[in-house]
């Protein structure tokens, strides 16, 4: 009778712990993952790594995370350092596009699966990361440049715009002016005359507007890659006397809460969405690629854009 007991006892164990290995129930079954995130620069990363920390909650799965400060060299030292702790996945959002190489080729000989999330990497060997989870950002730079369009249809002056780049060097600033261009580069009466970094933040968006405005006398559009940019370019219009939605209209790009009330305040025009709620399916994919299932190399985030009658609606939902 005690020889089952214990024979009942030790098969219990080995199915709780196979079941725990395999990440059974809503657990992660003791899977690590190691993320190295850019910073803290704008409401929509603020977001983002709220969503990528609750979801490893959820999903029971222990979350080393880093915070870059905005600095290659430090997502590279922390690469590194989940390299040498032997975690099971390494994600990451590249704050530039190049100069992955060397560490990735680092994770794979130990082998080590990697995601990309958010940004991609401009490296040519596709086995250097199994799945790239994110935004189409050529997409949402041409969504903004359809707007600026369909606004100025039937008209001939030539319209003014000022361009404020998200980090340079970065996957959304080099797509969305990308995008941007595509569509508005074919209609010589639309000038871009001024356009550069703000860095993706309020701060610099805001310093950079102010620039704008003493050296030119007729703007007439504001295209921001980001939210918090257009949120501080707004505080600059409105310091230098200018009225921001009507002599001149902002398009911008996230959809943080604070842009969805500058347009129902009528001080922004148009948002297209960038999605940072990226952490459920991050979760999902980490299980996946660790468990050796197969995944798509690239994934893209479903996304709309806002008028201000579609962010009243919207805001009182929104969770960022
Ligand atoms: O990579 C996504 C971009 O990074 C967001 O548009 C911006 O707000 C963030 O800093």
């Amino acid at each position: 009778m005690f020889k089952r007991l214990v024979i009942v006892a030790s098969t219990l164990t080995f199915v709780a712990a196979t079941a725990a290995a395999c990440g059974g129930g809503s657990g992660g079954g003791g899977t690590s993952l190691g993320f190295s995130q850019v910073g803290a620069e704008s409401g929509w990363r603020t977001a983002n790594t709220q969503s990528i920390q609750d979801s490893a909650k959820d999903a029971g799965i222990n979350l080393k995370f880093a915070d870059a400060q905005q600095k290659q060299e430090n997502q590279i030292k922390a690469i590194r350092s989940f390299i040498q702790q032997k975690v099971d996945v390494i994600a990451f959002s590249p704050v530039v596009e190049s100069g992955w190489d060397t560490v990735l080729k680092e994770a794979k000989d130990a082998k080590i699966p990697v995601i990309l999330t958010d940004r991609a990497v401009d490296s040519k060997d596709p086995s250097y990361y199994a799945t790239f989870l994110g935004s189409d950002f050529v997409e949402e730079g041409r969504k903004a440049a359809q707007w600026v369009l369909d606004t100025y249809k039937g008209s001939n002056e030539t319209v003014n715009i000022a361009e404020l780049q998200g980090t340079t060097g970065s996957a959304p600033a080099i797509d969305r002016k990308k995008g941007f261009l595509d569509l508005i580069g074919a209609d010589p009466k639309f000038k871009i005359v001024a356009s550069q970094t703000g860095d993706f933040t309020r701060a610099k968006g805001k310093e950079v507007m102010q620039a704008f405005l003493a050296s030119h006398q007729k703007i007439d559009v504001l295209f921001a890659h980001n939210d918090d940019m257009a949120l501080g370019a707004i505080q600059a219009i409105e310091e230098a006397g200018l009225e921001p939605g009507k002599d001149i209209k902002i398009v911008s790009i996230d959809g943080v809460h604070d842009a969805l009330q500058a347009l129902v305040d009528g001080k922004e025009n148009y948002v297209v969405e960038c999605n940072p709620l990226l952490g459920p399916q991050l979760m999902d994919l980490v299980k996946k690629v660790k468990a050796g299932q197969p995944v798509d190399h690239r994934i893209v985030t479903t996304e709309t854009t806002f008028t201000p009658e579609q962010a009243a609606a919207a805001l009182p939902q929104r969770k960022y």
